[in-house]
């Protein structure tokens, strides 16, 4: 039985890796760490609650005597998905993500490093590479050039794990992956928000001329990318993770709005991000070609799947949307675990 570490489970991304693993492995048992922080929903966990490979522990990444106490109990791997990961948010301000996406990152890499015999593996993103024009991809030879606060502490991240594997040969993988979409997103990113919205029959905000270019990348896609460099990953190597999908932001919204049967005036064009990068699109040839991974959802497959899913989960995005999921933990975990809220 493998034992893996997975920081910020209870995330968008984390929580669908944790279900994934507990779904299609029986030889592996999650650890997930996680701080609820706003993104930080118990209830996107609630089918591996009380599952025999799986336990819950709350805490921060940046608790050195928690993460050690972790990693004691006979860790392989950290899988690492804790960070603050709105752009908007960093604009406002950037020290939470300094404290998690730096600080936290450097103390899972000193606990690791102190164990000994952890692999870790940092989810990165493609905005450390910053913006391109019309043409061309990023492969991971690209210079890092973050363009707004949250992507210069994820720059900043990726430096750490390199430089703890090429100063400490700490066994450590990054991945860099384009956007993510599907079930459980945090509806203050773009398309939940959409579809949220347009549910409503609310405006639906588009940044500046809506021109502005995604590759979008379905999460299931994304969690068999990062299992995949977490168990055959070149050490100190990075792999990117793209989808092969770029919509402008206006197709993207006409699109959700044609498969809810909304009508286009929804759409509203608002002010502009402030540093708001123009493209991204991400070669991910080192991927497909030494560990064999393909995207297997297209977005005009993948749209109306996720469309889907928000509309069967009203219950899920109306507690999200006024914020009645913080009751989770205390509610639901407290009770079942006999502790006092
Ligand atoms: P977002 O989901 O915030 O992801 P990121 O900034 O990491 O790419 O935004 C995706 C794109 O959608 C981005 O170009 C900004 C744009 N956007 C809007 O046009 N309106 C919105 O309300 C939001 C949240 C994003």
């Amino acid at each position: 039985m493998a034992r893996v570490l997975v920081t910020g489970g209870c995330g968008f991304i984390g929580a669908n890796f944790v279900l994934h693993l507990l779904r299609t492995r029986k030889d592996v048992e999650v650890v997930n760490l996680d701080k609820l922080t706003y993104a930080g929903n118990l209830g996107n966990l609630a089918e591996a609650e009380g599952h025999a490979r799986y336990r819950f522990v709350r805490g921060d990444i940046a608790d050195a005597g928690l993460v050690e106490g972790l990693l004691a109990e006979g860790v392989e791997a950290i899988v690492n998905f804790a960070a603050e990961t709105h752009v908007d948010r960093s604009i406002q301000d950037a020290t939470p993500f300094l404290q998690a996406n730096v600080l936290g990152v450097h103390t899972l890499l000193r606990a690791a490093l102190r164990r000994g015999g952890v692999r870790f593996v940092q989810v990165g993103t493609d905005e450390v590479y910053g913006t391109l024009g019309p043409s061309g991809r990023f492969t991971e030879e690209s210079p890092l050039l973050p363009n707004n606060p949250y992507a210069a502490t994820k720059a900043a991240a990726d430096g750490l794990v390199r430089a703890f594997h090429r100063t400490h040969g700490l066994d450590a993988v990054i991945t860099r992956c384009t956007n993510n979409y599907g079930p459980f997103q945090f509806p203050e990113k773009a398309i939940p928000l959409f579809i949220g919205n347009a549910l409503e029959d609310r405006p639906i905000p588009v940044y500046g001329d809506g021109l502005h270019v995604r590759d979008w990348l379905y999460v299931e896609d994304h969690c068999r990318a990062i299992e995949a460099v977490w168990r055959g990953g070149r050490a100190g190597e990075v792999y990117n993770v793209g989808g092969g999908n770029e919509l402008p932001n206006v197709e993207l919204a006409r699109l959700i709005l044609r498969e809810l049967g909304k009508p286009e005036s929804l759409i509203q064009f608002v002010k502009d991000r402030p540093g708001h990068d123009r493209r991204y699109a991400l070669d991910s040839a080192r991927l497909r070609a030494e560990l064999g991974w393909t995207p297997a959802v297209t977005l005009r497959e993948g749209i109306p799947m996720t469309v889907r899913w928000y509309r069967e989960h009203g219950d899920w995005l109306r507690q999200v949307r006024s914020g009645a999921y913080r009751d989770y933990y205390r509610q639901h975990y407290h009770e079942r675990h006999g502790l006092k809220a």
